[in-house]
């Protein structure tokens, strides 16, 4: 049998179908558009997602034998508010997890109410992208539409409802939240009441690999599949690239650069970070994970190679760099603020040290050097709470650049290691299909059987010894520029 993996991610909704030795037998990808009203927002239409997914669909089964499909599960981009009337319409556009517009509401959560009680209900503090301080925001902004809520979900949520009817949400998922007792695994009545919000409103809560449901007549004849295909809760499409990348166990480590980039650690036990300065969720495999994230990753590149430079070959464009940490231009990638470790929605972008020297080349080195130093910040606070990471797998657009891959081994001092396809949410997804149709016991069970290294960069002590130099200089630039920004 098939299953079908659906990262519905920021720019475009990926699809990957595999069969159940875990060969990739096609890819999809349907892009929609970003809105950003105001600088530092970020929403788009839930319409629009199911739309391109059932595009997507259509054309990644045409002419296949849709019988062999046995099911479904998501990886989402995470923490979007999603909220639906009693007529299930979609009352206003999501505003996605890389929005910066709740400055007052987080700092109302983290000041008034107060971090140790934010960590206390659902292991984790305020951070504007989070969902909470979103309802917040919709409550004090557009109470007519707050007063109209029926529904509350995440975005890979709203395609499960529209295929199944169930309204339902993963516990890795939820986690991104800030309304879940992530250690409980069950939502918090404290948070709850801060938000104004009941249980009623909340989605139904399931392990990723969980079925919850069938295909509802109407979605199985729009979408050319029978109604039996298994529709399973999946993950935030961290956890699911988790997977993808076969980062189940304890202790290992997977590195996402992507729209965002992301430093994921599995844990076999729920922990909860000293400083808070990593998120602490649940993972897809049953267990936990800790993470830091950086809002900007591949999207500094591609901002700067599409729409500063006019440019689309990014090989080209990486071929004048100079040896690694030989740069004079240092680069913030805070362009819609920072998540990790800075938690502060008005930080904004900088290149430093320009000359009448300065190239092209230097300037798009700097870039991606800006981001991965920025991913450097989360694995330090990793390494200052004694998480030992050996080694880490790396997936997302970035990925695909092994001139970027070598700067992470020598920016972090470690091996970096690939498995065949970068599509690290869509293949978990698949993934959690198969375990949820049976195909596998477990989560690490497909991870053993499917997930193999194919390359692996090396680090390079010169390049890490100037790297370790230029991170230091790059962390002086944040509290630099903090007076300046205002
Ligand atoms: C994680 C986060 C991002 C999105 C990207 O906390 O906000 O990685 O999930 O889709």
């Amino acid at each position: 049998m098939n299953y079908l993996g659906v990262d519905l991610g920021t720019s475009s909704v990926k699809l990957i179908l595999m069969d159940a030795a875990g060969k990739i037998l096609r890819t999809v990808s349907k892009e929609y558009p970003l809105s950003m009203p105001h600088t530092g927002w970020s929403e788009q239409a839930p319409e629009d997602w199911w739309t391109q997914t059932k595009a997507g669909i259509l054309e990644l089964m045409a002419g296949l034998d849709a019988s062999q499909l046995a099911g479904v599960s998501f990886g989402g981009q995470m923490h979007g508010l999603v909220i639906l009337d009693k007529e299930d319409r979609v009352i206003r556009p999501a505003i996605l997890w890389n929005d910066g517009r709740t400055g007052a509401e987080t700092a109302y959560l983290n000041d008034r109410i107060g971090q140790d009680k934010l960590a206390a209900y659902t292991a984790n503090i305020a951070f504007a992208g989070f969902t909470a301080p979103k309802l917040l925001w919709v409550k004090n902004h557009e109470p007519q539409n707050f007063a109209r809520i029926a529904k509350i979900m995440l975005p890979k949520d709203y395609i499960a409802y529209k295929m199944t009817g169930v309204h339902c949400c993963d516990y890795s998922d939820a986690s991104g939240m800030l309304l879940l007792d992530v250690a409980g695994k069950r939502w918090s009545k404290e948070m709850l009441e801060i938000c104004g919000v009941t249980e009623a409103q909340l989605p139904a809560l399931f392990e990723s690999y969980d079925c919850v449901g069938t295909l509802l007549p109407s979605a199985a004849r729009e979408l050319g599949l029978p109604e039996r295909v298994k529709v399973m809760a999946g993950a935030g499409d961290n956890a699911a690239a988790a997977v993808g990348t076969g980062t189940v166990k304890n202790g290992t480590c997977n590195i996402s650069l992507g729209t965002s980039g992301t430093v994921f650690i599995a844990n076999d036990r729920f922990r909860l970070p000293e400083n808070h300065a990593l998120h602490a969720f649940a993972h897809a495999t049953g267990k936990y994970h800790l993470m830091g994230c950086i809002l900007s990753a591949a999207s500094c590149n591609k901002w700067w190679t599409e729409d500063i430079l006019k440019a689309s070959d990014y090989a080209a464009e990486q071929r004048g760099f100079v040896p690694g940490g030989e740069n004079e231009v240092l680069f913030a990638p805070y362009l819609m603020g920072e998540r990790t470790p800075h938690n502060d929605p008005s930080a904004r972008g900088a290149f430093i040290g320009l000359s009448m020297n300065t190239t092209r080349a230097q300037m798009t080195q700097a870039i991606l050097e800006g981001v991965t130093f920025a991913v450097r910040d989360s694995v330090e606070i990793a390494r200052g709470l004694g998480v030992d990471i050996q080694r880490t797998k790396i997936c997302g657009g970035g990925a695909k650049s092994p001139i970027w891959k070598q700067m992470v081994a020598d920016v972090l001092r470690m091996p970096v290691e690939s498995i065949a396809t970068e599509e690290g949410p869509g293949l978990g997804a698949a993934m959690l299909a198969a375990v949820g149709c049976g195909e596998y016991q477990s989560v690490e069970e497909i991870a053993d059987a499917m997930v193999q290294v194919t390359s692996v960069a090396e680090p390079d002590a010169k390049a890490a010894d100037r790297y370790d130099a230029a991170y230091a200089r790059f962390q002086k630039i944040y509290p630099a520029l903090k007076p300046v920004l205002g």
